[in-house]
């Protein structure tokens, strides 16, 4: 009985996650989800023996490994012959039409080319078994536990009858929007950041820890068949339709069948003005005969095969100088060098600074002082350096090399075992205090709006501020002597000293810019120790037995509230009017069980309605679907209400949503 419940949960959610991940059209509640997923967790605990093979709970990763097996492809992963213009797909044509001394159209596939890491999925009797890395083409690394980790990849194929044996070739990346993202908290954790999406997916498919894998947003597309069994298909557009059945996620809003090469051209512009509002990142277009008879005549040049060509976009690149290498300290001590370049115009945006995230990095790409070097922007935003024009190199340049010692307080710099990151660790050092007084006051933190970078750079040179609780210690007297400081604007930093003060447990915690605790750290800490003093007093077990909280957050946290004179700050903190509120048990409430998006302008602060609806039970999402229930409307509201219309979802204004409270 229970053995059945199993097979019938591990479908439910597959049926589910397919919904959610792969086409974006979720139909149950997140609530409802959860419960699936729990009770599928404990039947496997309560009965070890079942078949997990296919089970989404292995989803989650597993031990660390200590190396990649190398694994022969069955059949060869093959490069594509590259041209950066669009005459080039014209020249394409015209070869392949020679080769098949053909006169008539040849018609092609054509889709984008996405800008990740090429994988092989194997599938036996519809079972995820193996994902190997395309190696040199011959021969890939065995990266199962981490693609197994990525919810868009199937674990069981969708199809009734599945062949024997199937792999299925795509592509693996990262949401331009994710990666984001991800940067923002490896910068808060201080962890090193990323030069691009694709890096980071790939630096991801290649750890060995699957559980890291597990926490990082990686995606998949699929685009092409290896070896399969079983089965024949008659053209790329079938193959594409078939693997979308099967349940991958596949680029059909973006690929197009183009009947001469003149299509083919217009392709390439059409996908290159809409580059930017893609959610990933390409660098051009692949091109495909989309008859596979063809393909077969056609046969292979070298490595690639003659059937397929890939069209490039000019990336958004410019030539310019490094003036200097600037080391900024981070919140946690964390040095980042950081390349000030020669003003230059990169697609349209000035860029000056380029991050070269660490030591490792600067050696790798050997960036000096002086250098001339290419940038363009990563991921559609971030300027990145891509390498150093050597000819224009001057003749007594030097490799540049990361200080010793911290730039602000002169400590010596230390560089953990296993990390990249060098770090300032004097606590005390002005540097790290100014940035963690930065993050204090920041809007997701306290929330002192009238206090800027600037004024604490000020107030901490002139030692008015010198820890947190300083802030709360401001007199008119000191801000009044300072320089651009008028009485209206002194008055409008007290007060936002002021109403500070009235603040929530999590925005707390998450402000003392504790190592490892970002905002969701700090408000499941919240949620679980429910007063400051409970967490202050926490041993590392009581830590430990928080679910979220793994063994690196819990020794952080041990390690701040150890620290005597940390834990007097809090005191003083309160002392000096400081008023912390512990969560409400939000789970009951007018709102329980009810989902809400917010969009437009509200007569309240967006924080100030989140905050409302959360502490009625109510739940806030992040976009809107076909899950949520309520999209509560302000002025101007933007597409969000759009696409809550055309899903069905109730809207609703501010006034609504006040009555619902009653
Ligand atoms: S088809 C050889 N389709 O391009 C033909 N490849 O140089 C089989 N790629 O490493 C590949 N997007 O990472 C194909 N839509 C797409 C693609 C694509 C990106 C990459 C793939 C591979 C490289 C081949």
């Amino acid at each position: 009985m229970s053995q059945q419940r199993h097979e019938e949960l591990k479908k439910l959610i597959r049926h589910h996650d397919h919904l959610y991940h792969v086409l974006d059209r979720p139909e149950i509640q997140d609530l409802e989800y959860d419960r699936l997923y729990a009770e599928l967790v404990q039947l496997e605990e309560a009965n070890p023996s079942y078949d997990r093979s296919d089970s989404p709970t292995l989803r989650v990763g597993s031990a660390p490994l200590d190396l990649f097996k190398k694994v022969p492809h069955r059949t060869p992963m093959l490069s594509l012959q590259n041209s950066y213009s669009p005459e080039d797909l014209i020249e394409f044509d015209a070869r392949i039409k020679k080769f098949l001394r053909k006169d008539n159209p040849v018609q092609y596939f054509c889709e984008p080319k996405f800008d990740g890491l090429a994988v092989e999925l194997i599938y036996e009797q519809g079972l995820f078994k193996q994902a190997l890395t395309r190696g040199d083409g011959a021969v890939g690394e065995d990266v199962t536990e981490n693609v197994r980790t990525i919810r868009s990849v199937p674990l069981r194929l969708k199809g009734s009858n599945p062949p024997p044996l199937l792999e299925v070739r795509g592509e693996i990346l990262m949401f331009k929007e994710d990666f984001k993202y991800l940067n923002e908290q490896q910068q808060e954790n201080g962890q090193p950041t990323f030069a691009n999406p694709r890096n980071a997916s790939a630096g991801t498919v290649r750890q060995l820890d699957s559980k890291v894998a597990a926490s990082r947003p990686l995606r998949f597309f699929a685009y092409a068949l290896g070896v399969v069994e079983g089965k024949t298909f008659s053209s790329q557009q079938e193959i594409a339709e078939f693997l979308k059945q099967e349940g991958f996620p596949v680029a059909e809003e973006h690929s197009s069948l183009a009947e001469n090469p003149d299509e083919v051209v217009a392709y390439y512009h059409k996908i290159d003005t809409h580059r930017s509002k893609l959610p990933f990142d390409i660098d051009g277009i692949v091109v495909k005969v989309n008859s596979l008879t063809l393909q077969e005549d056609l046969g292979l040049v070298a490595r690639s095969p003659r059937w397929a060509s890939a069209a490039k976009f000019k990336p958004e690149q410019a030539q310019t100088l490094v003036e200097t290498i600037q080391i900024q300290v981070g919140r946690t001590g964390a040095l980042t060098p950081v390349a000030v370049m020669k003003p230059v115009k990169v697609g349209g945006v000035t860029v000056t600074n380029a991050t070269l995230h660490n030591q490792e990095e600067i050696q790798r790409k050997d960036v000096r002082i002086g250098d001339t070097v290419i940038v363009q922007r990563a991921g559609d935003v971030i300027p990145e350096i891509v390498s150093v024009v050597l000819d224009k190199r001057p003749t007594d340049s030097m490799p540049f090399l990361m200080p010793t010692e911290c730039p602000s307080c002169g400590s010596s710099v230390r560089v953990v075992e296993g990390e990249v990151v060098a770090r300032c660790v004097n606590p005390l050092c002005e540097a790290v205090l100014k940035e963690s007084l930065k993050h204090f006051v920041s809007r997701r933190a306290m929330n002192m709006e009238k206090i800027g970078d600037r004024l604490i750079e000020t107030l901490v040179d002139q030692k008015l501020l010198t820890r947190f609780s300083d802030f709360f210690r401001l007199k008119k007297e000191d801000l009044l002597g300072l320089e651009r400081q008028g009485e209206k604007s002194v008055e409008n930093i007290l007060k936002s000293v002021e109403t500070s003060k009235q603040t929530t447990l999590g925005r707390f915690i998450f402000s003392l810019g504790i190592r490892f605790v970002g905002e969701t750290t700090a408000k499941h800490l919240a949620d679980h120790f429910l007063t400051i003093q409970a967490l202050q007093k926490a041993s590392a077990e009581d830590l430990i037995a928080v679910p979220e909280i793994g063994p690196k957050v819990a020794v952080a946290v041990r390690e701040w509230f150890e620290n005597s004179k940390l834990n007097q700050e809090i005191d003083q903190m309160i002392e000096l009017g400081v008023s912390i509120q512990g969560p409400q048990r939000s789970s009951e409430g007018p709102l329980s069980g009810k989902s809400f998006v917010i969009t437009g302008t509200l007569p309240v602060k967006r924080d100030e309605a989140k905050d409302l609806i959360e502490k009625n039970g109510g739940k806030i999402l992040s976009s809107v679907s076909s899950k949520l229930d309520f999209l509560v409307v302000g002025d101007d509201p933007g597409s969000k209400a759009d696409k809550a219309q055309s899903l069905g979802v109730k809207i609703i204004s501010w006034d609504d949503l006040q009555a619902m409270l009653t």
